[in-house]
């Protein structure tokens, strides 16, 4: 499904440069769930971000389901989101002075969806990650899980093949984390597939695939025995 091949990152400023990920070659197949760890600092969120093409390698391919994503234009890559991407952040990213209901709608812009249907969808995500009561609800009235919960409802409302999670459970306390783990290993058992990045060993556990990173790179991807 996706295939990076010596992917490299290099962010320049006035007079320092830093290299975010060096080299980097992954293959993530259709359908699996991959947790990605390793120190801050070490490339992680970069490489979620040039998977979910909310930002461009230095160099290096990207391919998606045999299209070379490297060489989209811009116009063509906000479709190729649309249609294929889910993101999930640490921080929800939910837009404040929107209801959950609302925030949830938004993921459907740009597609064309009679109002019925569009209301249908967005009821059947909100029940789906037990949201329903609060669609009123404007976010600073939630807890971080049921932000987080709806924020995934967000992302997945356009049926994403692929979600990227980047430290979903990263502000959230042990019980709401466990419920958004159980929402994520939903998702993939019906056939998304996730890559997710995660401080947490357990969480990590959860996947069936694990990549380790230091210094912008991957240093360490097995599988995860099961
Ligand atoms: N926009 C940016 N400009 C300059 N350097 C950046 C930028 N984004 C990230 N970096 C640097 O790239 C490296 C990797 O960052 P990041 O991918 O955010 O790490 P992680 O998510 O693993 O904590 C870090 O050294 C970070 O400081
Ligand atoms: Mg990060």
């Amino acid at each position: 499904m996706i295939a990076l091949t010596d992917i490299n990152r290099l962010y320049r400023s006035d007079e320092i440069e830093t290299t975010a990920l060096r080299a980097i070659d992954l293959s993530i197949n259709q359908g699996e769930f991959v947790a990605i760890m390793g120190p801050s600092g070490c490339g992680k969120s970069t490489l979620l971000n040039i998977l979910g093409t909310i930002d461009r390698p230095t160099g290096g391919t990207y391919r998606f389901q045999d299209e070379n994503v490297t060489a989209l234009s811009d116009a063509k890559l906000a479709t190729f989101r649309r249609d294929h991407l889910g993101y999930i952040f640490q921080n929800f990213n939910l837009i404040d002075d929107l209801t959950v209901e609302e925030n949830i709608t938004l993921g459907l812009v740009y597609r064309k969806m009679a109002g019925s249907s569009r209301r249908e969808r967005v009821a059947e995500v909100m029940d789906r990650v037990g949201i329903a009561h609060r669609a009123r609800h404007f976010p600073s009235q939630l807890s971080g899980g049921q932000q987080q919960r709806a924020a995934i409802a967000r992302a997945i409302i356009g049926k994403p093949d692929l979600i990227l999670a980047d430290e979903p459970t990263g502000n959230l306390d042990t019980e709401n984390g466990a419920q958004v783990m159980d929402i994520l290993t939903q998702l993939n058992n019906e056939g998304a597939t996730i890559v997710m990045v995660t401080h947490s060993p357990s969480h990590a556990d959860l996947a069936r695939r694990r990549i380790d990173m230091l210094d912008g790179r991957i240093v360490i991807s097995a599988e995860t025995m099961i």
